[in-house]
């Protein structure tokens, strides 16, 4: 079938329904039918179409069924599905947009009515389409762009390291400290450079879920954290036992971020206290991270979570900026939500659930 014309599936048990649709809509599109709900969805899987006309009242599997059957299918998930019922017909609209219809027509059909919302979902699906790809396309050119920016910076900071080694005695002391300050400037852009590549990486992955001991991976990151720096003064309070269904590898980057945050935010303070539990809640189980540190001031709540937002100077605390934007995209790529409670000099607490 050519693809010059967009392509629509109309699925309904009487032929005499498919019939007038057809009529109204077989100059401007390629159309193809439906007698029941599973022809519908192996046509699909087939012939990939643009957007689907779907019956409510259908034998056997009535088209909820369907939809539900289209949108638990990968390939077939995106296909925008208006539902066409008779005024006669009691049913429950809201339901049908709940399970991912994007629109109901009435029958009698309204000629004017139908090629319109028909003309109106395509244009709006083809548009979602084309920023869907360009965003791909940059996604793909940062990712280029980051790799192909470690080798450079690995000259730069190899190079002076090996002036300071070689020639030490000869460069005054100012080009010294100028030198230093190239390494840590390519340090610093190094690091920023492995974030994207993971965030680019998370990005790309799918959700591998499991069941795990949320306390185990958070008493191991609190371990390593006291070990790389045992002479703070530190009380961390862990709620045993806490299980989780998520993807392992990206709860661990999302509670050594939370962690190591609330470890950085209170290093100020005489004696840390951090604190991590749960709670039930009526929309669920939520997880938190408290800390007694900087805190921050609660209108300002809503940067925390966007890329390179910092509501502290580097020379107060040193960081990029790029933790909780990685964060929220993982806790999101879990359909969950995160967001933040916080004091400016009494500390800040950061929840999250993940249904
Ligand atoms: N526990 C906390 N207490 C107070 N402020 C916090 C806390 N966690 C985050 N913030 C604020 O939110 C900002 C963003 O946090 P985020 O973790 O994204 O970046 P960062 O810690 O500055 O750098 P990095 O990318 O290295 O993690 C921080 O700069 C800080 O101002
Ligand atoms: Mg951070």
């Amino acid at each position: 079938m050519s693809k010059s014309r967009e392509h629509i599936l109309i699925i309904d048990d009487l032929l005499e329904n498919i019939q007038v649709l057809a009529t109204l809509l077989e100059n401007d599109y390629e159309i193809t039918f439906a007698t029941s709900g599973q022809q519908g969805i192996d046509l699909a899987s087939q012939e990939n179409p643009d957007l689907i006309l779907l019956d409510v009242m259908m034998p056997k599997m009535d088209g909820f069924e369907t939809c539900e059957r289209f949108k638990k299918d990968e390939r077939l998930k995106n296909i925008p599905i208006i539902f066409v019922t008779a005024l006669s017909e009691e049913v429950d609209e809201t339901r049908g947009l709940e399970i991912g219809a994007v629109d109901y027509i009435s029958k009698p059909i309204s000629p004017a009515i139908v090629k319109t919302r028909v003309k109106n979902h395509l244009a709006f699906q083809t548009a979602h389409k084309e920023l869907q790809e360009k965003n791909r396309n940059l996604e793909s050119f940062c990712l280029a762009v980051s790799h192909d920016l470690r080798a450079p910076l690995r000259t730069v900071s190899g190079v002076s390291k090996i002036l300071i080694e070689d020639i030490s005695d000869l460069i005054p002391i100012e080009a010294r400290d100028n030198l230093d300050k190239i390494i840590n400037g390519c340090n610093r852009m190094e690091e920023l450079v492995s974030t994207l590549l993971r965030f680019a990486f998370i990005s790309n992955s799918g959700l591998k879920k499991t069941s795990f001991n949320l306390s185990l991976m958070i008493e191991e990151i609190c371990t390593n954290l006291k070990e790389a720096d045992p002479s703070r003064s530190m009380e961390m309070k862990i709620a045993s036992d806490m299980e989780i269904f998520a993807d392992l590898e990206l709860m661990k980057v999302v509670m050594t971020n939370l962690i190591s945050n609330a470890w950085k935010y209170s290093s100020k303070k005489e004696k840390s206290l951090i604190e991590v539990g749960s709670a039930d809640m009526k929309e669920g189980k939520i997880f938190f991270v408290k800390d007694n540190g900087a805190g921050f001031d609660l209108k300002f709540g809503d940067k925390l979570f966007g890329a390179f937002q910092r509501l502290h100077s580097r020379l107060d605390f040193d960081g990029i900026g790029l933790g909780l934007f990685i964060s929220q995209k993982i806790i999101q790529k879990h359909c969950g939500k995160i967001w933040a409670l916080g004091e400016e000099n009494v500390g800040a607490t950061f929840f999250f659930s993940v249904p």
